[in-house]
C-alpha cells in the first residue's frame, strides 16, 4: 500500500529552510509514502461567521476537500516567537471546522521543526503537538525531529550535505510509515 501524506509548510518565504527540508523529506520518502505539499498561504484567516452563514470562502472548502482525501499529515514548521507561525495555525483552524467536520480527525501525523537556531524550534514543535492532541491526530512520538542549525545542513541546491542528518530523516520517515500503517483508518 502507498499512503498519501499531506505535507504542510509553516513558512511562506521563497527561500524557506523549512520548505527545503520538506522537499528533502519528499525525496527521501520510502516507497510506502507519497508526500505532497499542500499550500496554505492563500487561506483567508479563519472567521467563524463565514461558516455559520453557510458562506465559507472557496479556498477553505477546496482545502478541506483536499486534505480529507489524504491518509496522513506531516507538518514541517519553523518557530515564530517560540510558537507555531500564524499561517500554519490558521490552516489547522480552517481544517478543524465546521464543528464535527474536522478534516484532521483520526489522521496519523508527524511533526518536523526547523530552525537556523540551536533550539531547533522546540517551542513550535510542542505548541503544534498541543493542538494535534485536541484535533485527534495520533502523532508520531519517536523519533522526534528537531532540525536545528539548519543553514549549515543544506547545500546550494537545497540538499542535505551531511550524511548523518540524511540518515536520520530517512529513519524518521520509515518510522512514520510504520506509524501510519498502524494508525490509519
Ligand atoms: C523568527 N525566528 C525564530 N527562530 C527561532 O528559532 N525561534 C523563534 O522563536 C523565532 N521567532 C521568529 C519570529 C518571527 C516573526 C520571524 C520572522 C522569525 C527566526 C526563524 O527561525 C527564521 O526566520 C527561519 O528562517 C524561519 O524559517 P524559514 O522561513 O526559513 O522556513
Amino acid at each position: 500500500t502507498t499512503y498519501k501524506v499531506a505535507t504542510f509548510v509553516g513558512s511562506l518565504r521563497k527561500a524557506s529552510f523549512t520548505r527545503k527540508i520538506a522537499n528533502v523529506l519528499k525525496d527521501l520518502a520510502p516507497e510506502q509514502l507519497e508526500l505532497e505539499i499542500i499550500e496554505i498561504g492563500d487561506l483567508p484567516i479563519y472567521n467563524q461567521d463565514l461558516d455559520d452563514e453557510g458562506k465559507p470562502p472557496a479556498a477553505w472548502t477546496a482545502f478541506r476537500e483536499k486534505v480529507i482525501s489524504y491518509d496522513a499529515v506531516l507538518f514541517a514548521t519553523p518557530e515564530y516567537n517560540r510558537s507555531v507561525p500564524a499561517v500554519l495555525k490558521n490552516a489547522l483552524d480552517v481544517g478543524s471546522r465546521p464543528y464535527g467536520k474536522s478534516v484532521w480527525n483520526g489522521k496519523p501525523g508527524a511533526v518536523v521543526s526547523v530552525s537556523p537556531g540551536a533550539l531547533a524550534a522546540f517551542g513550535a514543535n510542542h505548541h503544534l503537538r498541543q493542538s494535534l492532541v485536541f484535533l485527534n491526530v495520533p502523532t508520531l512520538q519517536q523519533p522526534e525531529a528537531y532540525i536545528g542549525n539548519v543553514a549549515k545542513l543544506l547545500d546550494e541546491e537545497g540538499r542535505i550535505s551531511n550524511e548523518e542528518t540524511r540518515k536520520f530523516l530517512a529513519e524518521f520517515l520509515a518510522r512514520f510509515a510504520e506509524w501510519i500503517e498502524r494508525n490509519h483508518r
